[in-house]
């Protein structure tokens, strides 16, 4: 009999709603889902549906009001999750040596260990030689690889990234995440990434997940079946159109749920 596969991140009825003076704001309503260790699961839905709320509870920075998160394979060494924004927010007064590893100044560790670590994730993001450059001197994408090195560098067990190609041209998006794809492969980590795009979400992910408008729930949970490597040829191929029009189909049909309701109370 085939093994079950190990899970890193179980969501068991997550709710979130935020207390307003008028009332309390429902965004997330009863999600349900489990990400196995070591896969790529993308997040899509509607601006303001959720998706950065659920990123935030999963990160630990936001606490639930329903609901329960685990981690069942906790790692022994390195911290749960790591985040990665859509703006890289890095210290302008630091290098980029120094921006990657704060993290680890922070909690405390070695000089030794430092270097090591920092050059390691430098070096894997592919910014060997920019060590001593600053912010103001770094590319968007450069500046959103130092994001990525930063939130691996305590070695977490689950990345967690909220859009993180969002502010960045077509082209150094599809670099972005090929980029991505490779750092995956390489530290074997679990990633859970929120994107807009459909395309970006099919390219990358072994599951999409469609959230609907607020209070969000999951409205579709897609196995991407295509093969890995992924090429860029599978982007124009009927496999990749037909998960996508999926995708989308499901975007709008939340999309029309919401709509109708408002043409009904103006009629
Ligand atoms: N700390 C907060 N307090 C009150 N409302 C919030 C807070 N954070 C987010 N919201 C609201 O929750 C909703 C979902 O936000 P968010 O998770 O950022 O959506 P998304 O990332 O899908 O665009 C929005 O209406 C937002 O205004
Ligand atoms: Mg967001």
């Amino acid at each position: 009999m085939p093994s079950s596969p190990k899970i890193a991140l179980e969501v068991r009825g997550l709710s979130i709603a935020f207390v307003e003076t008028d009332g309390s704001l429902e965004v997330l309503d009863n999600l349900s889902f489990t990400v196995e260790v070591n896969s790529f699961v993308c997040v899509i839905g509607p601006s303001g549906g959720g998706k950065s709320t659920l990123l935030r509870a999963l990160s630990g920075l936001l606490t639930p009001s329903a609901g329960e998160i685990r981690f069942p394979h906790p790692s022994h060494i390195g911290p749960q999750t790591g985040m990665v924004f859509q703006k890289p927010n890095l210290m302008p007064w630091r290098t980029l040596f120094d921006n990657i590893s704060l993290p680890l100044e922070l909690a405390g560790r070695s000089k030794e260990e430092i270097q090591q670590a920092t050059q390691e994730m430098i070096d894997l993001v592919g910014l060997h030689g920019f060590e001593k450059s600053y912010p103001h001197e770094l590319s968007g994408g450069m500046a959103q690889r130092v994001a990525i090195a930063r939130s691996l560098v305590q070695d977490p067990e689950i990345l967690l990234l909220d859009e993180p190609f969002g502010q960045l041209d077509a082209l150094t998006r599809e670099r972005m995440g090929e980029e991505l794809l490779r750092i995956w492969g390489e530290r074997r980590k679990t990633v859970l990434m929120v994107t807009h795009s459909i395309s970006e979400a099919i390219y990358l992910a072994d599951r999409v997940l469609v959230m609907t408008r607020r209070p969000a729930q999951i409205s579709l949970d897609l196995p991407i079946t295509l093969p890995r490597p992924r090429t860029e040829e599978m982007r124009y191929q009927p496999e990749f159109g037909r998960l996508a029009q999926l995708v989308h189909e499901q975007l709008s049909q939340n999309d029309d749920a919401m709509a109708m309701p408002t043409k009904s109370k103006v009629a």
